[in-house]
């Protein structure tokens, strides 16, 4: 019987999900327990807004729970002492350096996890791989688990995979009404034991078990298969830029068919966020590994397209703003990979807006959610107001700046083009009469998302590039 649950990881992953368990399960405690202390005060804050990540409608549930029977805290050995279950969410970032680096995983923070749980733990605790992470990493946990002191403390432990499909900016209803939960493992003892708290208010159906390396290999898969269909349809959007034809057009006519169905066709800047990129570079080290480089090639391409695009994107304003940006200000609207999040890694335009700066562009740069403070880990190079008031940075002083604009109105004032790297909903209804009367002639808006109206933005007496759109160039055949 389950009574009490640990989370090790209180990020993306870890967070929102047991918020939505506890918010499920009110006769069991959960604990979220992190190494960051700043990342726990947040979760902790009385002002709902300062929490570390921004989810919509994730507040209120915390809101509910906090106090009650969920928990997040720094007191990673009581909270692993007393857990029947410890769901590991741990970052698993690719390897900077030794061997597989650029592609595998690093697993170091899943083997400390490992480390301490079986330092930690008492009687009988069932542990679940909640972080992706290569095939096979299960058997590693067990390893570490098993060979460790606990045998003489007579301490067991089972391993479950139970990978997360959530989706960031959509998390809360994905993890409310999940298409499917995942639960790999060989005993069955303990798949029941999970299977048992997601039934609280998943319908059984929806509940696949399979075992450990299945599911494992299936949450690489169920990504790459994703990021696929989004470098396919980037691949078609250029083509359809140099032919003259729309792909909007195409998505829809692809959409009507049900056998590829309506999801992931929207064409962009290319894909972001924390784990697509990584889960296929771990299924191309898995394929080499076992002597399939085709296998390995070809999934490799997908994120090959996909940096090409990003490429593409700084190239084209390049362009279209007669070869230089030197002396030019750009308005960026959105830094976040994708909307209704404040998550940053591997949005395009961290290297967009690198790129721009490296030409001479002064950036403003204007998020809903992003910090400037996470912008400016992502640049490596501080704001223009943080160079003016720290004298320590003024040696540092170069050509290449940037501001974070809170206020959008403010944002426009003498700029040469408006760049849209995030759909967030506010952009798709600026007004651009007025924004067109304050920026320099000519002035350009590229759109990479797809969201402003072509019309409103032609009357305005302002140029237009969007991606995947060949019927505004008139060099088409
Ligand atoms: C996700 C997914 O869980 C994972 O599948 C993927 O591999 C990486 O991204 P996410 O929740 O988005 O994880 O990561 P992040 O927001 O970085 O949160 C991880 C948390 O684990 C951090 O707050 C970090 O401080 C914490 N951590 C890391 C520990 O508490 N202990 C450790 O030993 C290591
Ligand atoms: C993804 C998976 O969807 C989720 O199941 C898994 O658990 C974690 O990885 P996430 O990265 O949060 O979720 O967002 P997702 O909605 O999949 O978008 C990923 C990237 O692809 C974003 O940069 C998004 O803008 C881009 N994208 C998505 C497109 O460019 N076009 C599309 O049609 C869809």
């Amino acid at each position: 019987m389950i009574r009490n649950v640990c989370c090790i990881g209180a990020g993306y992953v870890g967070g929102p999900t047991m918020t939505v368990f506890a918010d499920k399960c009110k006769d069991i405690t959960f604990n979220v327990v992190d190494v960051n202390e700043e990342r726990i005060t947040a979760w902790n804050s009385d002002d709902l807004d300062q929490l570390p990540i921004y989810e919509p409608g994730l507040d209120e549930i915390v809101e509910r729970c906090r106090g009650k029977n969920l928990f997040f805290s720094n007191n990673v050995y009581k909270c692993i002492s007393e857990a029947d279950i410890i769901f590991i969410s741990v970052n698993t970032p690719t390897k900077t350096k030794g061997f597989g680096a650029g592609k595998a995983s690093d697993l170091k923070w899943v083997e400390s996890c490992a480390r301490e749980i079986s330092m930690y733990a008492t009687g009988h605790t069932i542990v679940v791989e909640k972080s992706t992470i290569p095939v096979r990493t299960g058997e590693v946990i067990k390893e570490i688990l098993d060979s460790s002191q606990p045998k003489k403390r007579n301490i067991t432990f089972d391993i479950l995979s139970n990978p997360e499909f959530l989706a960031e900016g959509n998390a809360v209803n994905d993890l409310q009404n999940p298409e499917r939960v995942l639960i790999g493992g060989s005993n069955q003892k303990a798949i029941i034991a999970l299977h048992n708290l997601y039934k609280k208010w998943v319908p059984e159906e929806n509940i696949i078990h399979t075992n450990l390396w299945s599911s494992e290999l299936a949450k690489l898969t169920a990504n790459a298969f994703l990021a696929q269909r989004v470098s396919s349809i980037n691949s078609i959007g250029a083509l359809c830029e140099a032919t003259g034809a729309n792909v909007k057009e195409v998505s829809r006519v692809l959409r009507g068919d049900s056998r590829i169905g309506p999801k992931f066709l929207s064409c962009g800047p290319g894909f972001g966020g924390s784990c697509f990129k990584k889960d296929i570079l771990n299924l191309v080290y898995l394929a080499h590994y076992f002597g399939l480089p085709e296998v390995g090639n070809f999934w490799e391409s997908v994120v090959e397209l996909n940096n090409w695009n990003q490429n593409r994107m700084s190239r084209i304003i390049l362009e279209k703003l007669f070869g230089t940006l030197i002396g030019k200000k750009i308005a960026i609207l959105g830094f976040a990979f994708k909307a209704n999040t404040n998550d940053t890694r591997e949005s395009p335009a961290i290297q967009i807006c690198k790129s721009l700066l490296e030409e001479g562009a002064y950036l403003k740069i204007h998020d809903p959610k992003v910090s400037k403070r996470q912008i400016t880990l992502n640049l490596g190079m501080p704001s223009e107001d943080e160079y003016i008031e720290n004298p320590k940075f003024s040696v540092l002083h170069n050509e290449k700046k940037w501001s974070k604009y809170e206020l959008i109105d403010d944002l426009f004032n003498d700029v040469d083009a408006v760049v849209i790297l995030t759909e967030w909903d506010i952009y798709a209804e600026l007004d651009w009469h007025e924004i067109s009367k304050k920026m320099r002639p000519p002035g350009w808006v590229f759109d990479s998302r797809l969201i402003v109206d072509k019309q409103k933005v032609l009357s305005s007496g302002l140029n237009l590039w969007r991606v995947g759109d060949g019927t505004l160039n008139e060099n088409v055949f």
